[in-house]
C-alpha cells in the first residue's frame, strides 16, 4: 500500500519561522490536497472576518443580501429597527434557504418551501398547519444568528461566535484607508471568474510585488513605475503600491489609470481593493474546491451617471485584459504544482514579501486549526 502523508506532516513541511531571504513557498500539497482544502474551509473560511456583499445593499430597513461562505447559506438584512444583523439562511423547518434572491428588500423572510415565516430579526413569526405540534418553542426556533458589521463599502460576517471584533481583525488596513474615502465611491458592476485553480494561486500572483507585471501584463505595465514600486506589510494586509505614468503606447490604460499612485491593498485572507483616482475594484477570491475559484471583481467609481457610462465600460474593459492574463498563468501554476518535479518554490526579496505574510498567516492558522482538532479528539 502507497503511504499516505498526514495533514500534520504535509503542515510541518513548511517552516513558518524562516526570514525572507531564507523561506520558499508553502508546499505544493498545499495547493492540491483535497485535505489542506478541507481544513482552510473548518479554519480560515470559518474563523476569518469575510466579505459578503456591499454597505449600500443593506442600508436602509428591510434591504437584504445573500451569499455562500464556507459553504453556508448567510443572509443579511437591516432589520425596522435598523439594526444590520445576519443568519444562517437556513429554514428552521426542513432546511430549505429562506432568501433565495442574491439582494433586495422585504418585510418579512419568507420561506419557500412550506411558508415559514421569520421577521427581519430573525424570530420565527408563523408556520403554516402546525397547530398541536407538542414540544416546540417558536421563540427557540428563529434564524441561527452569525456576527455581522460593516467597514467602508463593505458587509462582513464571521462564523465564528468568539472571533476578535472586526477592527481588530483587519488591524492597520482602516487607518490605512481612511483617507481614501473608499465609501465614497459608487457600486457599478460585477463581474465574476472561475478559474481552474486552487484560492491560494490566485492569491500568490497578486502578492508577488508586481514581478510578473512586466513578463505578463505589457500594457498595464507601462502605465506603472515598476522599479518605484513598493511594498508594504503589517498585520494581516499587505499593500502594494506604484506611482502612475503617463503612457504613449497605449491610450486606453493610461485613459483610465488615473491618478498619481495605484493602490492595491490586499487583506488576509482572500479580499483585495485596488484604487487609482476616482475608481476602485475588489476582488473577493472563493474556493469553489480543490482545484478551482470563483473570484468576484466589483466594480466601484466616483461617478456613475449616465454620462460616464462609457468611461466607466472602457475602464473596466482595460481590466479584463488583466484579468485574462492572470486567468491563464494562474491555470498553468496550478498545472505544474501538481507535477513531480516541483515540490516549493524560493521568494524574491524585493518582490515577495507580501506572499510570505500570506503563507505565515495561513500556516499560523492551519496549524492552530490541527491543533484545536487534536485537543477535542
Ligand atoms: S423548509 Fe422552510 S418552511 Fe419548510
Ligand atoms: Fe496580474
Amino acid at each position: 500500500m502507497i503511504r499516505q502523508t498526514s495533514v500534520e506532516e504535509i503542515l510541518e513541511s513548511y517552516n513558518d519561522t524562516a526570514p525572507l531571504s531564507e523561506a520558499s513557498t508553502i508546499p505544493a500539497p498545499w495547493y492540491v490536497d483535497p485535505r489542506i482544502a478541507e481544513l482552510e474551509n473548518l479554519t480560515v473560511f470559518s474563523k476569518t472576518w469575510q466579505v459578503i456583499g456591499r454597505a449600500d445593499q443593506v442600508a436602509k430597513p428591510g434591504q437584504f443580501a445573500t451569499a455562500t461562505l464556507a459553504r453556508e447559506p448567510i443572509v443579511a438584512v437591516r432589520g425596522t429597527d435598523g439594526e444590520l444583523r445576519a443568519f444562517y439562511n437556513v429554514c428552521r423547518h426542513h432546511a430549505a434557504k429562506v432568501v433565495t434572491e442574491a439582494c433586495g428588500s422585504a418585510s418579512i423572510l419568507h420561506c419557500p418551501y412550506h411558508g415559514w415565516n421569520y421577521g427581519l430579526d430573525g424570530s420565527l413569526k408563523g408556520m403554516p398547519e402546525f397547530e398541536g405540534v407538542k414540544n416546540f418553542e417558536r421563540q427557540e426556533n428563529g434564524l441561527v444568528p452569525i456576527r455581522v458589521e460593516t467597514w467602508e463599502a463593505f458587509v462582513l460576517v464571521n462564523l465564528d461566535p468568539e472571533a476578535e471584533p472586526l477592527e481588530d481583525f483587519l488591524g492597520g488596513l482602516v487607518r490605512r484607508c481612511e483617507p481614501l474615502g473608499l465609501a465614497k465611491l459608487h457600486f457599478f458592476e460585477r463581474k465574476a471568474y472561475d478559474i481552474a485553480c486552487d484560492w491560494k494561486v490566485f492569491v500568490d500572483n497578486y502578492l508577488d510585488g508586481s514581478y510578473h507585471v512586466p513578463h505578463m501584463h505589457k500594457a498595464l505595465s507601462s502605465a506603472l513605475d515598476y522599479k518605484q514600486y513598493t511594498i508594504e506589510i503589517e498585520d494581516r494586509y499587505c499593500l502594494q503600491s506604484s506611482p502612475m505614468v503617463t503612457s504613449e503606447e497605449d491610450a486606453a490604460t493610461s485613459n483610465t489609470r488615473k491618478g498619481d499612485r495605484a493602490c492595491y491593498f490586499w487583506q488576509y485572507p482572500n479580499f483585495m481593493i485596488n484604487c487609482y483616482e476616482g475608481y476602485m475594484d475588489t476582488n473577493l477570491v472563493l474556493p469553489l474546491d480543490v482545484d478551482h475559484c470563483r473570484v468576484i471583481f466589483d466594480f466601484y467609481f466616483s461617478d456613475v451617471s449616465e454620462s460616464r457610462r462609457d468611461y466607466n465600460t472602457q475602464s473596466i474593459a482595460v481590466g479584463d485584459r488583466v484579468q485574462d492574463e492572470d486567468l491563464g498563468i494562474c491555470e498553468d501554476v496550478q498545472r505544474g504544482l501538481k507535477s513531480r518535479a516541483y515540490g516549493a518554490g524560493r521568494l524574491s526579496l524585493r518582490r515577495e514579501a507580501g506572499e510570505q505574510l500570506f503563507h505565515r498567516l495561513l500556516a499560523t492558522d492551519l496549524k492552530a486549526g490541527v491543533a484545536e482538532a487534536v485537543a477535542a479528539d
